[in-house]
Parts: C-alpha cells; structure tokens; sequence
C-alpha cells in the first residue's frame, strides 16, 4: 500500500490538471482519451523493465544508478542529464499549474492577482497546425515563489510525515473520482462528435493530434518510476515493486481516462486550453461547492508533486557529483541538517527561475521528450543485462519472452518499450524541427541548448573528474560489478 501511495503521489500532478485541457484543444478533441491509452502503454512495458531492474539491484537511486551499473559512464552521464531534465524541469512545471489553480482559487474569495505576476514570460497560444510561442512582459512570480517555498523544507531536510503524504494523495485521488462522480450528468453527447476531428494542418487533430497530445500527457504519467527508488527498502521487491509500479500506474491510468471523458464531454474542447480546465469543466458542472473542493484539491495535491520532484532532483545531482561527474558543492552535505543543501539551494532556484520564464506546454513537451528517451535508455538496460550478466539473479522478470538474434536475448517487453517511446518523441521531434523551419527557434533552440550544455559539462567536467576516469570504482556504480566496462 505505501508503495502505491508513493507511486499514485508521484504520478497525478499537472499532467491532468493542466496539460489534459491543453493537449486536448490544440491536438486530439475529444480523442485526447485515445491518446491517454497509447502513452499509458508507453509506461507500462518501461514501468516492467523498471520492476525488472529495481528487483535486480534494490539499491537506492534511480535510473541513473542502474545506467552506471549495467552500461558504464557515458551512458548514466546521458541518463543523468535527461533526469536532471525530467525531475528539475517537472517541478518548475508542476509550479506553473499550481499558479493556474491558486489564483483560480483565490478569486473565489474575490482576491485578483495581477496577470503581470502569474503569466510567464513566454506565453503559448493557440495557433497554426498547434500552439505557438508569444514573449510578454510579465513573469510568473506566483510559480516562482511557490518553488521557493516549497525548497526550504528540503533544506533543512523534512518531507512531510508519510500520514500527511499518504493524506495527500488520498485528497488528489478523491478530487478526481469526485470530479467524475459529478461530471457524467452534466457529459453533453454533441460534444463527443467528431470523436477524432479532422486535421487541420500540422498536429491539429486527426490521428497526428492524438499522437502529439499522447507525447504532450505522457508527461501526466511521469513518477511510477518513484516506486523503483524505494526497492531496497521493500519487504519482498519481486512482488512488491511490479505490484507498487503497475498498480499505481494502472489506477492512474482508470482516473485519467474517465476525467478526460468527463471533461470533453462537459466542455466542448476548443475551450479547454486553459490554465485550470478542470475547474472550467466544474463550473459548467454547476455545482459551487464542487469547484472549491476542486480547486484546494489541485492546490494542496500539486505542492506534494512540487516538493518530491525537488527532491528528486537534488538527489540525482548528489549521486552523480558523488560519482565525480559534476562538480561537489551537489554533495557536499549539510553539517546539521545532513542534506544536500547547496544542490537543494541550486536547484530551487533553477527550478523557480524557469518557472518564472517559460509556458507549462513548452515545458511540459520538453520533459517528456527527455523523459521517453531517458524510459529507452532504462529498456536498453533490461536487455543488455540479461546479455552480458545473464547468471544475475532476477527476482522480477520482464514477462513475454524473447526472440535471439545472433545469439542476444531481445524481450518482447523491452523492445516495444522502446517502440512506444519512440512513438512518444516522434510526434515531438518533428513538431520542433517543423516549426524551426518555420522560424520558431524557440523550443529548438532550448533543446539544443540544453544537449550542448549536457556536453560541455562532461567535457570540461565530469569526463575529467569521475571516479571512473580516476581509475576509482563508481559509487552508483557499485552495485554490481562491473564486468563489462
Ligand atoms: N506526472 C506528474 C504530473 O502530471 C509529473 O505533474
């Protein structure tokens, strides 16, 4: 059950709150339920490559931890840098949705925050064949701030006692099943047809929008992974991690798809590019009430999400500057609190300061393209293992099968995992690379910008200074040998 709730806590933020409304009125219509099918699948075949790797090496950590261990340096270094990507970025993200709820919710005491404070510096709207990229001139202080807030806890090293965790996701939980309890005799059938609205140039609608709104709310099933981090701490992680990563990604997968179906079919979908759609959908509900409890929900729910992803974060940069790979003021430990606290200090402000900056669908395209890549990588590992240390033992395997080319073990699981997340970055990729072409650098130029600052660093820094090219045994690295680097 703890494991669940870690997993369930870690996943539903807003990916559902938000970036639902917004993949639905710029990509998919009322097939953004079709689309939440295809990226769960993505998740489900990498969430069993993490039972696999989590029952394998119950070590604390992440991805990045199993990356050093089964394919060496360069690979956990990629694998870091997309992490650093998906959790650092994830917070800012979640930060901007929880701006978007808060001063929905404060204006129902009749308290107005200027958009000049809570609208970033570069805003989406909507446009040509999906959205595209306006700069303002405001910046969003409320998303910044809540970073800030939220990163002091972790400083002086407390996360909330697990009842009150365990609480809040009860109450995310509880919102949505309220939501959809209440929803369905409102749902207005005209608004389900056309089902699949036919394209209009790019990714808008048709089966490329499902496709692109699929790559846009993976981002909604982001944390399952969470679940692989506590498998040393697991009673019996051969039953309790695939049970603790499956699970919780199928409860969320039920949720997410009856409030998508709820919320396209009280609200016509054109209308749902929204900063708080759910509460747009409570409103035409008509229940007020409902709209608060909505709203505190996604409030309270959304602050947990910021602070675990915050000390995601911290962590994985911890881990590899321990390994060397980037510089050691990220592990250099607090003397009382015992906590990373200068990293913690680095990545708050990071966090608030994109936050602050940038819209929640550029952000949210951006972590979900590192993060499928980031899933392949963890698939890749699965197969590589069992090739190179098949005597391993292996509580939990990936079920399935496998077939043998030229001799290498290549299961069925892992493969269409990595199938799926390229399914996942298609879309993306050549939405960036388009709209380039087009003249918007914007998203283009962040994603090169971000690789080529990954490169530079290992270049100049951690090539130079990890453990491993010390000649020194990797501490990520260590939990099993390393036979084959
Ligand atoms: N899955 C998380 C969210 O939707 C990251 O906010």
């Amino acid at each position: 059950m703890h494991l669940l709730l870690l997993g369930i806590g870690s996943i539903i933020g807003s990916g559902i709150y938000v970036l639902s409304g917004t993949a639905a009125a710029n990509f998919a219509g009322p097939a953004i339920i079709a689309s939440f099918v295809v990226a769960a699948l993505a998740c489900v075949f990498a969430g069993l490559c993490y039972a696999e790797l989590a029952s394998t090496m119950p070590v604390t950590g992440s991805a990045y931890t199993y990356a050093y261990s089964t394919l060496g340096e360069l690979p956990a270094w990629v694998l870091g840098w997309l992490l650093i990507l998906e959790y650092g970025i994830a917070g800012a993200t979640v930060s901007v949705g929880f701006s978007g709820y808060l001063v929905s919710l404060l204006g129902e005491f009749g308290l107005s925050i200027p958009a000049v404070i809570a609208t970033p510096l570069v805003q989406s709207v909507q446009g040509n064949g999906g959205y595209t990229f306006i700069a303002g001139s405001s910046v969003n202080l409320i998303a910044s701030g809540a970073v800030a807030v939220m990163v002091v806890p972790l400083i002086f090293g407390l996360r909330g006692a697990a009842g009150i965790n365990s609480a809040i996701v009860m109450l995310k939980v509880t919102v949505l099943l309220v939501f959809v309890a209440f929803g369905v005799s409102a749902v207005v059938p005209a608004n389900y047809q056309p089902f699949i609205p036919p394209n209009e140039g790019g990714f808008a609608y048709g089966w490329q929008g499902i496709f692109r709104a699929a790559s846009l709310i993976f981002f909604a099933y982001i944390g399952f992974e969470a679940v692989s981090t506590a498998a040393a701490e697991a009673r019996n992680p051969q039953r309790d991690m695939p049970i603790g990563i499956l699970g919780s990604l199928a409860v969320c997968t039920a949720l997410y798809i009856a409030v998508a179906w709820v919320m396209v079919g009280v609200v016509p979908f054109r209308e749902l590019g929204v900063t708080d759609p759910l509460a747009l959908a409570v409103d035409r509900i008509g229940k007020p009430a409902l709209l608060m409890f909505v709203k505190v929900g996604a409030v309270v729910g959304l602050t947990s999400i910021i602070l675990s992803t915050a000390y995601g974060q911290s962590r994985i940069f911890y881990a590899m500057a321990r390994d060397g790979l980037l510089p050691q003021i990220f592990c250099k430990l607090h003397p009382r609190f015992q906590t990373p606290w200068l990293g913690t200090i680095a990545v708050g402000a990071g966090m608030a300061l994109i936050a602050g900056l940038l819209p929640i669908t550029l952000l949210g395209d951006l972590i979900s393209l590192g993060t499928a890549i980031s899933f392949a990588i963890v698939c890749f590992s699965v197969i590589w293992l069992r090739n190179h240390q098949p005597e391993m033992e292996r509580p939990f395997r990936v079920p399935g099968g496998a077939i043998r080319v030229r001799g290498w073990w290549i299961g069925i699981v892992p493969a269409l995992g990595i199938f799926m997340c390229l399914v996942m970055v298609a879309p993306l990729v050549i939405d960036i690379a388009a709209r380039a072409y087009d003249g918007e650098l914007l998203p283009a130029g962040l994603l090169g910008g971000y690789i080529a600052c990954g490169a530079a660093v290992y270049a100049l820094y951690g090539y130079r200074h990890s453990r491993v090219g010390r000649g020194l045994l990797p501490v990520s690295g260590a939990a099993i040998p390393l036979a084959d680097q």
